[in-house]
């Protein structure tokens, strides 16, 4: 069942992740904190629990983000795209870098159910000199970015996953109806982990992203209903 929220209400732009290694922890998360209408499930709660997870959030009319990034040949990538369908998550992500056809593939699975996908362009967690030393990709990251969501757009996605800096290029490469979802997003002053390139919730929606995914900040939060809360005020 399509769950529709009045997309107005800036705490409905906000997914938390349920970075969590089990369904258990995953549903306390989920009672401490009933105001939150979207959640992500990634693979490790997904490879641990995905069915009872996902059941429950269905059963609560929760939103859900299946942020599985999925990268292989077409087939594999269509045929894992046509079961998750099942599940009936509203976003699910496969890598753009897996190219044009697998992303068409996978498209043509989902058409019909409602289920969405998101390309995944480049994590936030690799920064340019990760890109250009390691990867060996000569581009510049933002142009990279902008290929591998433009190959996403011709394929025929619903939208992709990127750093909140690269939004507003990207929303005037792509068009208002292409839909961005960001991680790296940390609260002013909150710890940066992993992620090397990121903004406050404010300048990511300011900057053009139609959701955001804030995982620790929240999950890890020794309060997360302070810290859901905070984020929520912030945005009003
Ligand atoms: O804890 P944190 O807020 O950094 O969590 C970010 C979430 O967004 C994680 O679940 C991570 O898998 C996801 N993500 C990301 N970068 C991407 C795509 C997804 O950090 N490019």
């Amino acid at each position: 069942m399509k769950i529709n929220l009045n997309p107005e209400d800036p705490k409905n732009k906000i997914i938390v992740a349920l970075d969590l290694p089990s369904a258990a922890e995953a549903i306390a998360l989920c009672d401490r904190l009933p105001q939150v209408n979207f959640w992500k499930v990634g693979l490790e709660l997904f490879i641990a629990d995905g069915n009872t997870i996902l059941q429950e959030l269905k059963a609560r009319h929760k939103k859900v983000f299946l942020d599985l990034k999925l990268h292989d040949i077409p087939n594999t990538v269509a045929s894992a795209c046509r079961v998750a369908t099942k599940y009936g998550a509203d976003f699910l992500t496969i890598h753009a870098s897996g190219g044009k056809a697998m992303m068409q593939a996978a498209q043509g699975e989902v058409l019909g159910s409602s289920t969405q996908l998101l390309a995944v362009s480049l994590l936030t967690s690799i920064s340019a000199n990760e890109l250009a030393s390691d990867l060996k990709v000569s581009l510049e990251v933002s142009d990279y970015v902008s290929q591998l969501v433009l190959l996403a757009q011709e394929s025929g996605l619903t939208g992709a996953v990127c750093s909140p800096h690269e939004v507003a290029n990207l929303r005037s490469l792509l068009g208002k109806d292409f839909c961005f979802v960001t991680p790296g997003v940390r609260p002013a002053g909150s710890a940066l982990g992993d992620q090397s390139r990121v903004m406050t919730p404010q300048e990511a929606i300011a900057a053009g992203a139609n959701y955001l995914v804030i995982g620790r900040p929240i999950n890890a939060a020794p309060d997360p209903v302070a810290a859901w809360e905070q984020i929520c005020q912030n945005l009003t």
